[in-house]
């Protein structure tokens, strides 16, 4: 049986929205990319039993965006472009012709390159293999490509083929490796998306030319001569026929039996699920999937990008991604001297010396049995084991678990590989494990649930006594009102993305249902988007409402509406609906319940 949100999604993905916030992303844009990624659907582990170990039980990776884009870091004769750095050449960010643009190549030389050091910086940060762009949509070829000679080796005084250097280090320091290869956008080789559409000769180049002449080539020595391959990425396959994705399907699965192709390849042909870009879901995912991000908020290198993720948020979306299910591919983008950025390398190797203390947490691990985050953190399981990664530390000395209807069997907090036991009790069917004041971790710490028998949860939300709770847009049942996923690019190709309740009909109302422990008052916030003043009103089912007007911009912001009383133990329907001003406007993303200290 499909899970909720892969059943929504299914219906979403096909009758997606995007709408547009930001100023000058124009929706259209917005759309376009999100069209270009193709449709996506769920791939179970038994259909490619003998593939994606690595990718299965792996769970974490890392993603190279690297080219002769890298060379300019977003600025074009002195003007800076903000945005994914890979897209300079194309007309939403620099608009460069072709024939300016293959001069890069000339001087394209990446002296600090260095294929061993990449490697152990990934092999640091807990990674277990490596993809990287071997072409990418501008056409260059970042290895020694027969092909095509707008390549690293014949077009650029480097003369160097650093594919067949990562490869090597990579089987050296046993991490997989792979790569990225825009099959269907090709900006530069006549026929290719989005490329010239006339030959040199002035003749008219169709896609078959490109496919035939330069990608099908490509994708036969990318998979023939780099040795073992781990995953072939391709990306925005946008309307190519399905005969193109087949044929590069199988010279893939012939050429290499153990590589997976990526869940961009078009037509549902990829062997599991990509998620869009930077996408960490917030409810499990079936089946085999990845969520890609990066370590700032592009892929290729941008010379004002300093916006990284810190070692904590790393380990955040990571938990949370394998928590969901999936694997985590974590994007670098070295300069065009083939250096890698040192507050990424070190936002790496911070996360990574964590993930060397606590590795059950990461490798080999299965979904949480909660389906969705917890106040305090996230939890991963592994048979009759749970590893609850804490976060937020509870400094009452009370650790809440809502709902977990197995018995305790053992608790235990780990400190590296010190284990304390932990006193443990339920209390109105809460399991409540007593914890000392002080947090043993800085970045986050990880308590070992030993079951008697498999994780039974309700995964239903609960009013954490210490923290309250966050609930989104995607977890309620709506009434005379819609709930979609919109997704949305703040600068070119950073994508944010939310599921919100709309549309709101004057009897609208959105339900959430909460288990509250601990009676009392709490404080209830609502984030939401619109124009102008709104009045939302809050009502527990068979209980308390109240109401309050606040402003409202198109950025998602959090207003209070004020305390509402829970008088005992048990779980409430609280409904929300809008009840004044422009009503078309009102976008609801989530629900806050938090004790009044
Ligand atoms: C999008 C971008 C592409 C990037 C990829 C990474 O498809 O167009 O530039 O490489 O996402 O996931």
């Amino acid at each position: 049986m499909m899970n909720v949100r892969n059943l929504f999604l299914v219906r979403v993905t096909q009758c997606m929205v995007t709408l547009i916030v930001a100023g000058a992303v124009t929706a259209s844009s917005a759309q376009e990319m999100d069209e270009l990624w193709g449709s996506r659907v769920v791939k179970m582990r038994a259909d490619n039993a003998e593939r994606g170990q690595l990718f299965d039980e792996g769970n974490y990776a890392m993603f190279i965006h690297w080219g002769l884009y890298s060379q300019l870091g977003n600025r074009v004769n002195g003007k800076t472009y903000y945005g994914i750095g890979e897209w300079i050449m194309n007309r939403r960010m620099a608009n460069i012709p072709v024939d300016q643009y293959k001069e890069l190549a000339g001087t394209f030389n990446p002296v600090n390159f260095d294929a061993k050091e990449i490697v152990q910086l990934a092999k640091d940060a807990g990674m277990k293999y490596i993809v990287i762009t071997s072409k990418h949509h501008d056409g260059f070829a970042m290895y020694h490509s027969k092909a095509c000679d707008f390549n690293i080796v014949d077009s650029t005084p480097w003369k160097t083929d650093p594919m067949k250097e990562l490869s090597a280090a990579c089987q050296e320091a046993g991490l997989g490796f792979g790569f990225y290869y825009s099959h269907n956008q090709d900006w530069s080789f006549p026929g290719g998306g989005g490329g010239p559409r006339v030959n040199a000769d002035g003749t008219p180049a169709t896609f078959d030319d490109y496919f035939v002449n330069k990608c099908l080539p490509q994708v036969e020595e990318i998979t023939t001569e780099y040795g073992p391959i781990e995953i072939v990425w391709f990306d925005t396959p946008g309307k190519m026929p399905k005969e193109y994705v087949e044929k590069l399907v199988e010279v893939v699965h012939k050429n290499q039996p153990g590589a997976l192709v990526s869940g961009r390849a078009g037509h549902n042909l990829g062997d599991y699920q990509t998620l869009g870009d930077m996408e960490v879901p917030l409810s499990n995912v079936d089946g085999m999937w990845e969520s890609v991000d990066t370590t700032n908020d592009s892929w290729a290198y941008a010379w004002y990008d300093e916006y990284w993720k810190s070692p904590q948020e790393i380990l955040r979306r990571l938990v949370a991604c394998v928590g969901r299910g999936g694997t985590y591919m974590l994007n670098i983008g070295p300069r065009g001297d083939g250096a890698v950025p040192e507050r990424a390398a070190r936002s790496l190797r911070e996360a990574g010396e964590w993930i060397r203390r606590y590795p059950q947490v990461v490798y080999g691990t299965d979904a949480s049995p909660w389906q969705h985050s917890l106040p305090w953190g996230d939890v991963v399981s592994k048979g009759n084991q749970l590893f609850l990664t804490v976060m937020e530390w509870p400094t009452s000395g009370e650790l809440y678990l809502p709902g977990l209807k197995s018995t305790v069997g053992s608790a235990q907090l780990l400190s590296g590989d010190e284990r304390t036991p932990l006193e443990h009790e339920t209390r109105n069917g809460w399991t409540v494990i007593k914890v000392p004041a002080r947090a043993p971790e800085k970045l986050a710490s990880v308590i070992e649930v030993n079951l008697n028998g498999q994780p039974d949860v309700d995964p239903s939300f609960a009013v954490d006594p210490n923290l309250g709770v966050e609930i989104h847009a995607e977890f309620a049942s709506v009434a005379q009102a819609s709930k979609s996923e919109k997704r949305w690019m703040e600068k070119f190709g950073e994508w944010k993305g939310t599921v919100h309740v709309h549309d709101w009909k004057a009897e609208g109302r959105a339900s959430f249902e909460v288990e509250v422990l601990e009676p009392g008052d709490y404080n209830v916030s609502l984030s939401y988007a619109g124009e102008g003043r709104l009045v939302w009103g809050v009502t527990i089912e068979d209980g308390e409402h109240i109401q309050n007007q606040q402003n409202s911009s198109h950025n998602y912001q959090e207003f209070p509406i004020g305390w509402m009383n829970f008088p005992e133990p048990g779980k409430y329907t609280l409904n929300v609906s809008c009840l004044e001003g422009n009503l078309d406007s009102a976008s609801l993303k989530t629900i806050r319940i938090e004790p009044i200290h």
